[in-house]
């Protein structure tokens, strides 16, 4: 399969997005925890830049042996992709959409060779 090259690795630093243009779509590159993650750069809901939107952790119910609930905490374990546009949320390991199941970002692998980052198509 055809990889396209993003940058140099070293280029994209913690927290850091690379938008590249392949053909007539765009992809986002996303340093996340130590772990790239590529994505097609347009919402499913209405055709949003996803990749540029916030990274926050999934808010979990925090419930007792009862079920009653507790109030609310950010997961250790799960991060979300938060739209810019309308704020829809996507599973960052994923591209689940947390919201609508019918909905998820397009997810290409991500490769790092010798300080350079590209997406597999
Ligand atoms: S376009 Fe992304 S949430 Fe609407």
């Amino acid at each position: 399969m055809p990889e396209i090259f993003v940058c140099n690795a070293s280029d994209l630093g913690e927290g850091n997005v690379k938008v590249v243009a392949v053909d007539d779509r765009e992809i986002g590159v996303i340093r996340h925890k130590g772990q790239c993650y590529a994505y097609l750069n347009r919402c499913p809901h209405q055709g949003g830049p996803a990749c540029e939107g916030v990274r926050m952790p999934k808010v979990e119910a925090v419930l007792n042996e009862e079920r009653q609930f507790f109030g609310h905490r950010f997961s250790d374990t799960e991060d979300h992709i938060v739209c810019p546009w309308h704020g829809y949320e996507f599973n960052l390991d994923t591209g689940n959409c947390i919201g609508d199941a019918a909905l998820r970002l397009k997810r290409y692998d991500v490769v790092e060779r010798q300080d350079s980052l590209y997406v597999v198509l």
